[in-house]
């Protein structure tokens, strides 16, 4: 079916760079190239972390980012990472996710601005460089925030971030610019098992998703922002959780209470699978498994549970499944894992296999009530996409293709396999137009399309016309999204955490209050 939405990318490209006669019909039924990043062990100067590898500036500086919510913009921590003086320079940097320079990048500019992120986001120095996606993409004079502070995210939220929040200015900005069909993004987390064969490169992919990634039948849902602890709008139900013996027996740690089930937040980039209240679900877990955990970690899964000892792990599988039986079954190479932590002086990841790490974090005391939470483990074994034009999220199981194979997505949530011939693809590869293309992307007015537009043909104007209406019709539905949002929905970083919140470190003691960001989160009262 024709979209009109798609057409102003279309218009806009071939428009600007006037290279061709307008093919109507081609910029009718194509969308831009989906942009794909990889998302896996990014190397920072002498040390690597896991993200979104992005990077800023000229020459070109690398980071781990990872996604973030309610942030709607995207921050980097500068030379200093505020990660307390036990921390090198190198461990804070991985830490972190890489450590921006800007007197180093010549396209970096002061930005100075009065916007502020709500809480619970620190204070930012906000500047202007360039957002470099891959070889095709790049966003120019692009803004971005220095962090100013720590601002107590612990080890749950460390590193580097772009705001995904429904203000999303990487997701406008990319669109705006006519490089994705739709604000519209997905994530593979890849695995990250103990062993080589149990480890795997995922990536993150804006404006469609990868086709190889997803198996089986997809589990779509409304974004839902009624729940003012999810500010990802990713809310789901969990009807059951299953434990796969090796020997083929299952067992439920719902035991029998079926009609109690979990609502849930997926939280892309949060650190284990999920959290889990203690009470009844884990200590059924450890009844079931013959464990007692005493311990925490507070590497990079965490707050993840301790195996006191490598002998005793278990190992078998755990399927969650969602309320309309869709299932998810996460394998035991991404469920127990090596202890994996930054060491503070050198900034090496160091794997620790006896003392192998359950990713679950077990909600307890103050944190019973808390919104459970699926982390990014959980999107080792389901591959996820979210599309804020068509309000939806779709989960599928994951399937494990290395091989790449996009689809656009446009703001129906509807697949698109015609690419635009003229894509800022083409154009980025010439050295000077990059430039260009971001600025004129972003000045160019809806009164400038349709001006251009009137004096072309009239088939040209017909269209325009189209634009037109799309546009407004889009800052209407803007309006409507803006009412719905919860205004309340985030609380300071919690000041009972002491003096140690600075230090991405917290005392070893199980009962001690877990410093759970979730406490950023009031409490909700459904459970
Ligand atoms: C992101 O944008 C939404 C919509 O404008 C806003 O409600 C929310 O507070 C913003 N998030 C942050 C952290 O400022
Ligand atoms: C750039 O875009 C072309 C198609 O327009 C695609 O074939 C190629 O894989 C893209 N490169 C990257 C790095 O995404
Ligand atoms: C979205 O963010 C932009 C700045 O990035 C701001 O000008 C605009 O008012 C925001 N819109 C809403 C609805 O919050
Ligand atoms: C999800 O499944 C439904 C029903 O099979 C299908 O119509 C829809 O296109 C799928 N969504 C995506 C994004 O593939
Ligand atoms: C959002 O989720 C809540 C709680 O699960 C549910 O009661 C409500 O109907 C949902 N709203 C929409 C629009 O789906
Ligand atoms: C399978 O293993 C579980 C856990 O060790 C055990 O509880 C169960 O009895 C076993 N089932 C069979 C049929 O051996
Ligand atoms: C459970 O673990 C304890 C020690 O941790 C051991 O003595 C006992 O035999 C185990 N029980 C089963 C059924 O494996
Ligand atoms: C990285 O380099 C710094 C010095 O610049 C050094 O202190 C640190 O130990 C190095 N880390 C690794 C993992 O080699
Ligand atoms: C990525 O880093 C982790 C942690 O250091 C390591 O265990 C893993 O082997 C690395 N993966 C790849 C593909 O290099
Ligand atoms: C692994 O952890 C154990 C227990 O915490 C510790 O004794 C051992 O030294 C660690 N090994 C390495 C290589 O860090
Ligand atoms: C995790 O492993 C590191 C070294 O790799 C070790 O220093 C640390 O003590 C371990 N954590 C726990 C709680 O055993």
């Amino acid at each position: 079916m024709f979209n009109k939405r798609r057409v102003p990318c279309g218009l806009t490209v071939t428009l600007l760079f006037s290279l061709q006669s307008v093919s109507l019909s081609a910029a009718g039924d194509c969308a831009p190239y989906p942009v794909s990043v990889n998302l896996n062990n990014v190397t920072l100067g002498n040390t690597t972390a896991r993200g979104v590898s992005l990077s800023v500036g000229s020459p070109k500086q690398s980071f781990a980012f990872l996604p973030q919510w309610p942030l709607n913009s995207t921050f980097v921590y500068g030379t200093d990472g505020y990660c307390g003086e036990s921390w090198s320079e190198a461990g804070c940097r991985t830490f972190r996710g890489g450590a921006y320079d800007s007197s180093s990048s010549t396209t970096y500019k002061d930005a100075p601005s009065n916007h502020i992120e709500a809480s619970p986001y620190p204070d930012f120095t906000w500047g202007k460089d360039d957002l470099i996606f891959n070889s095709n993409t790049t966003l120019l004079d692009f803004p971005i925030g220095i962090a100013r502070s720590d601002w107590g995210a612990q080890g749950y939220h460390p590193q580097v971030a772009f705001g995904l929040g429904r203000n999303s200015t990487i997701l406008n900005s990319l669109y705006t610019a006519g490089h994705i069909a739709s604000r519209s993004w997905a994530m593979f987390w890849g695995r990250t098992g103990g062993t080589a064969n149990t480890q795997q490169d995922g990536n993150f992919v804006f404006g469609g998703f990868d086709k190889s990634k997803a198996s089986g039948d997809n589990y779509t849902s409304d974004l839902n922002y009624s729940n003012k602890n999810c500010a990802s709008g990713m809310l789901v139900t969990i009807t059951d959780l299953e434990l796969n013996f090796p020997n083929g027996t299952t067992a439920s740690l719902f035991d029998g209470m079926q009609s109690s089930a979990i609502l849930a937040c997926i939280v892309p980039d949060y650190p284990v699978l999920m959290t889990l209240p203690r009470d009844p679900y884990f200590e059924r877990f450890e009844s079931l498994t013959n464990e007692s955990f005493s311990y925490r970690g507070f590497g990079v899964y965490y707050y993840g549970m301790l195996y006191p000892n490598p002998d005793s792990i278990y190992t078998g599988d755990l399927t969650v499944t969602l309320n309309n039986g869709f299932s998810v079954r996460i394998p035991n190479d991404q469920l127990v894992v090596p202890n994996l932590t930054i060491d503070p002086s050198t900034g090496s990841l160091n794997a620790n296999g006896s003392t192998p790490e359950l990713v679950i974090n077990s909600i307890q005391q103050v944190n019973q009530g808390d919104l459970p939470q699926l982390g990014r483990q959980f999107l080792s074994s389901a591959y996820l996409m979210s599309n804020q034009d068509s309000n939806t999220f779709t989960l599928w199981n994951a399937a494990l293709e290395e091989e790449e194979n996009l689809v656009a997505i446009d703001t129906n949530n509807k697949p698109v396999d015609i690419y635009c011939a003229a894509t800022p693809t083409s154009t980025s590869s010439s050295t000077s137009s990059p430039h260009s293309i971001g600025n004129h992307d972003k000045k160019l007015s809806t009164g400038a399309i349709v001006g251009i537009a009137i004096g072309s043909a009239a088939a040209l104007a017909i269209v325009a016309a189209g634009v037109f209406l799309v546009v407004s019709k889009k800052k209407k539905k803007g309006v409507v999204r803006v009412n719905y949002y919860p205004t309340a929905a985030y609380r300071d970083p919690p000041s009972e955490l002491g003096p140690s919140h600075m230090e991405p470190h917290v005392p070893n003691e199980l009962p001690a209050k877990p410093p759970s960001p979730s406490h950023r989160f009031a409490n909700i009262q459904e459970l």
